[in-house]
């Protein structure tokens, strides 16, 4: 996979938005009051963030002359709702935020969704930009354009696509990550590496114990290259018509386990059963060799991610689930397969029954 669509130089992506890889909130601030002069900031932040990092993002905005302000609600998927997004409107309302005003989404996936979905609605949309905290939001989310809330029939039932102006990630705050987050974001990367990059999947296993500690220089490694790989995709299927369904990988069988746990298993873990699962369905289709799967499979386990459907749920159970998923047409699934590391197939029509046909003899995939 090439990048020539792409202008991308030292950790800077060119996508419709500009994605800074490697600056300190200090820097951010700095740049966002050069390139938006005369407008006012909006944080938009978690209560966890808001501590660690959102406060003094803040500062630095207000000691650089910008009327800052900040906006705050519970950490967590929970928070993910309309009425949160309500809250976030009201303040915005109270402090006569107008059509020249932007917001600054600091936070993981849920504050980038949700401020990115605010900024959408707000005036009929204002601008704004991600400052992304979490390894899954550093190499996923905040780069896309998908916003949304939940809704109690199912996760990011209301949204929208909608670009942030700009991305800049500080790997710095990836210090502060409980282990089991950073491992979240680690299985969408492997995930990028299996469908378009196997330079990236070989990296990852090169430098498995460099990464695992966190080292900064491996960190914007793989983060800038996520971002070029998400930016490719995303550049030339902007809302998933087709091609952007390269990034469901993992994710079919993924949402059955997250749904089926009640979201008890987190987002990370089952992708990383669901492409352990997938892989297997290649591999017995005959699209994916042996090799290839056992290669994927292993660096998943490599990296302490699980590999195999926790014993409470049966094969059964996850197939039912994996027919309320958007991706089903008719009475097909369709899924996104690999045919090697680094080359991925979409939209694969398959019946439920088809799949347990491949998956039943598998039973090291489901715990014993
Ligand atoms: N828009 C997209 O394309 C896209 C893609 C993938 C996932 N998502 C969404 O992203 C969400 C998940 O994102 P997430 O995993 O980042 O979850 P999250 O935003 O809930 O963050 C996880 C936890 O980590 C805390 N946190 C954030 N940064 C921290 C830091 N630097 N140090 C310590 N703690 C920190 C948060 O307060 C939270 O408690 C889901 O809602 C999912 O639907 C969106
Ligand atoms: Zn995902």
């Amino acid at each position: 996979m090439t990048n020539h669509k792409l202008r991308s130089t030292k950790n800077k992506v060119q996508i419709r938005v500009k994605v800074i890889i490697g600056v300190t909130l200090q820097a951010t601030a700095r740049d966002i009051v050069q390139q938006f002069p005369g407008s006012r900031c909006f944080i938009v932040t978690d209560s966890n963030v808001k501590r660690l990092y959102s406060i003094d993002l803040e500062l630095f905005l207000k000691k650089a002359g910008m009327e800052t302000h900040l906006i705050s609600f519970r950490a967590g998927e929970s928070s993910k709702t309309r009425r949160t997004k309500e809250y976030i409107e009201d303040r915005l309302l109270k402090y006569r935020a107008d059509r020249n005003s932007i917001i600054i989404a600091i936070g993981g996936g849920v504050v980038g969704d949700i401020a990115g979905f605010t900024a959408a609605t707000y005036h009929r949309g204002i601008e704004y930009i991600q400052v992304p905290t979490t390894l899954l939001a550093q190499v996923d989310s905040s780069v896309g354009g998908k916003t949304a809330v939940n809704h109690p029939l199912g996760k990011n039932l209301i949204g929208s696509f909608y670009h942030p102006v700009r991305v800049y990630i500080n790997t710095d705050t990836l210090s502060t990550l409980p282990q089991r987050q950073f491992k979240n974001g680690i299985a969408e990367i492997i995930k990028y590496g299996a469908i378009l990059d196997l330079e990236l999947f070989q990296y990852l296993d090169i430098n498995r114990q460099k990464i695992l500690n966190r080292d900064k220089s491996c960190l914007v490694h793989i983060i800038k290259r996520c971002c070029e790989l998400k930016a490719l995709v995303v550049q030339k299927d902007p809302e998933e018509k087709s091609y952007r369904r390269i990034l469901n990988f993992g994710h079919t069988i993924g949402h059955a386990v997250e749904k089926l746990s009640n979201y008890k298993v987190p987002h990370g873990f089952a992708v990383a059963i669901g492409m352990v699962g997938e892989a297997l369905i290649a591999k017995n289709l005959g699209l994916l060799s042996l090799e290839g799967f056992q290669k994927l499979q292993k660096l998943i386990l490599s990296y302490k991610l699980p590999v195999s459907i926790p014993c409470r749920f049966t094969l059964d159970e996850i197939l039912t689930a994996t027919r309320s998923d958007k991706k089903a047409k008719n009475d097909k699934i369709m899924y996104t397969l690999i045919s090697k590391i680094g080359i991925a197939k979409i939209d694969v029509p398959l019946s439920v029954n088809k799949v347990r046909k491949l998956l039943i003899k598998d039973k090291n995939f489901f715990e014993k």
